[in-house]
């Protein structure tokens, strides 16, 4: 079957690199906003009888969600054999739980309305914190691919005498994995939010590691204040400036800036979403999984 990629607005490099690894074709996908701000896609490629893999990397989604629904609603009425959705970062899965009276369980509702548009999901370390699998809140065939080899391996090449610092216990999952396959150490700090920029971090006995380079791990870099708390910590044990890791480039506002200003050597992140600190590339691993999972997920009755 021919597979056809489309890239959302903002996902071009990601989608031209699939297409090549793929041997696939690039569709052209054509997004209008109206005067009154709704949203207008045309397939200008035809999906008849293919495969549709659209690529939308879903850092602050609202914006993106309707016209990925409607690109993903439009191919299979116009007759496209199977919709995929690669979507590096998967949004809303950090709300899991009903923290306070009357919260919606967003992560769930989300899953529920791709689930009715798309064949499939590949995506890349989704924050499954009190959930182990995709599968728990997604019906369609997901693969929850882990950046955590290539994070090992780039650790591997640029930092000598490395210590694996994990923000907080969520981190753990991470950390304890590039930990492993980087051959050094790690540590896990304890972190308790108070509020969205208000996080406070307690620490076990840094000072030991004094000879090492700090490498701080987690998945997310949002408003970065968890690394930020953790670097000051580090600063106060008299560890040297650390190299700062998140899988996702979320950086809200002047999160990179502030994360810079706060005293780390180096930041660096994965091309889960497109920013200047990407320095770890995960194509092939999606390229992998879009093979794999197609071959799964072809149901010819859907
Ligand atoms: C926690 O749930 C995540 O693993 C990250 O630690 C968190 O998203 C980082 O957020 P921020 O950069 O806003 O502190």
């Amino acid at each position: 079957m021919q597979t056809i990629v489309f890239p959302l607005p903002g996902n071009e490099t990601l989608a031209q690199a699939l297409r090549d690894n793929l041997s696939a074709e690039l569709g052209s996908l054509k997004l209008h906003r109206f005067p009154d701000a709704e949203s207008h896609v045309r397939l200008a490629s035809a999906v008849d009888g293919r495969r549709a893999v659209f690529v939308c990397t879903l850092d602050r989604p609202d914006g993106k969600f309707l016209p990925l629904l409607f690109a993903a609603a439009t191919a299979r009425d116009l007759g496209a054999a199977e919709v995929g959705l690669v979507a590096p970062y998967l949004a809303y899965m950090r709300q899991d739980r009903r923290f306070r009276a009357g919260e919606g369980i967003t992560s769930t509702y989300f899953a529920k309305t791709l689930d009715g548009w798309i064949d499939w999901l590949v995506t890349i370390d989704p924050h499954l914190h009190r959930r182990s699998a995709l599968s728990e809140i997604y019906a369609v065939p997901a693969a929850a691919l882990h950046a955590a080899p290539a994070i090992a391996a780039w650790i591997r090449d640029a930092v000598p005498n490395p210590i694996l610092v994990g923000p907080d216990s969520e981190s753990e999952q991470w950390v304890a994995a590039v930990a492993a396959a980087a051959g050094a150490p790690f540590v896990v700090l304890e972190k308790t939010r108070h509020g969205d920029r208000d996080v406070q971090i307690s620490v076990p006995h840094l000072a030991r590691w004094r000879a090492r380079t700090p490498v701080l791990v987690d998945d997310i870099i949002s408003t970065a204040r968890t690394m930020i708390e953790t670097i000051g910590h580090l600063k106060t044990a008299a560890l040297p400036p650390p190299v700062c890791i998140g899988v996702h480039a979320v950086f809200a506002d002047t999160a990179y800036a502030d994360l810079k200003a706060a005293g780390a050597g180096q930041i660096v992140t994965c091309n889960t979403i497109p920013h200047a600190s990407n320095a770890i590339d995960l194509t092939d691993l999606m390229t992998s999984a879009v093979r794999d999972i197609g071959t799964e997920a072809r149901i010819p009755s859907r």
